[in-house]
């Protein structure tokens, strides 16, 4: 089988990698991971980044098939809803996004019309499901941790997109104590990546590099087997929770959180506006999370 062409399109403002998956140039691609700009102090939104997929989408004279949601981002919002304006296309997630839902209804106060039946997005992938990315074969798998409905999408026979289950190995692994995360659930999803074949590329969704590397993308199997700071082998299940747990509990939330998850929860449509004309966002006030 003919491994997938990879663009990746890097967010500096998000550190978010958007990554554009294909057999070739005309073919049916899968977009997975954008971003839509957001100014939290002007409440505004803008495309520039998303607008950098449409016009490699275009150079390459590739169909969009999938619109790919690794998790319910907590740090971007998705700009899925505008390049299926644009592209066409089908938004998917894990069907575990219904458990977030359930967590956030309840935060955001969200009514009745709100459904938890994961309804907002085009396709729910159940955990395992087999796809198509034209000729292409592709996998979800589920992998909770992170989020309870966090999932990688194995792509061909060697190339993983690992959302935020594995960082590159210099960072280890993201943190687990959102709504619904589970440190020692991530651990066994870290483990079910680890157990492709060593030669599988990883491809992560951010990166935040220490003083001195340039952003990176990409790594290997044997590569996190070897030197991931919180994963590689050797480190047990309790002590990576007690790690986990410790380092959680010093990290700030992200910056877009509350704007990100609040619209990322309904496949990162916005809110419809109102009568002025107006869309708004709801920040809930000391609210524990
Ligand atoms: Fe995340």
């Amino acid at each position: 089988m003919a491994s997938p062409q990879i663009e990746v399109i890097f967010d500096e403002n998000t550190a978010t990698f958007t990554y554009v998956v294909y057999a070739a140039a005309g073919s049916e691609c899968a977009i997975i991971d954008s971003v839509l700009d957001y100014d939290p102090v002007a409440g505004r939104t803008s495309t520039a980044a998303a607008d950098r997929v449409i016009e490699f989408v275009h150079r390459r004279s590739l169909k969009v098939q999938w619109l790919l949601e690794t998790h319910a981002h907590a740090d971007h919002i998705s700009a899925a809803p505008y390049l299926r304006r644009r592209l066409g296309g089908a938004i998917a997630i894990g069907d575990q996004i219904q458990v977030v839902q359930g967590v956030f209804k309840k935060i955001f106060n969200l009514q009745s019309e709100f459904l938890l039946d994961g309804t907002q997005f085009d396709h729910l992938f159940a955990p395992d499901e087999v796809f198509h990315i034209g000729d292409l074969r592709a996998q979800a798998l589920h992998v909770p941790g992170h989020t309870p409905a966090d999932m990688a999408y194995l792509v061909g026979q060697d190339v993983a997109f690992v959302g935020d289950t594995l960082f590159m190995p210099d960072l280890g692994t993201a943190r687990c104590d959102f709504p619904g995360g589970s440190a020692s659930a991530l651990y066994r999803s870290a483990g079910r990546l680890l157990s492709l074949p060593p030669s599988t590329r990883l491809f992560v969704c951010h990166d935040y590099p220490p003083d001195g590397r340039h952003p990176a993308c990409e790594s290997t199997v044997a590569e996190q087997h070897a030197k991931n700071i919180h994963v590689r082998d050797g480190i047990s299940e309790s002590e990576f929770i007690a790690m986990r747990n410790q380092r959680d509990a010093t990290l700030a939330l992200p910056t877009l959180m509350l704007p990100s998850i609040q619209l990322n929860i309904c496949a990162g449509v916005l809110p419809a506006a109102e009568e002025n004309g107006v869309s708004y966002l709801k920040i809930p006030l000391n609210v524990a999370l």
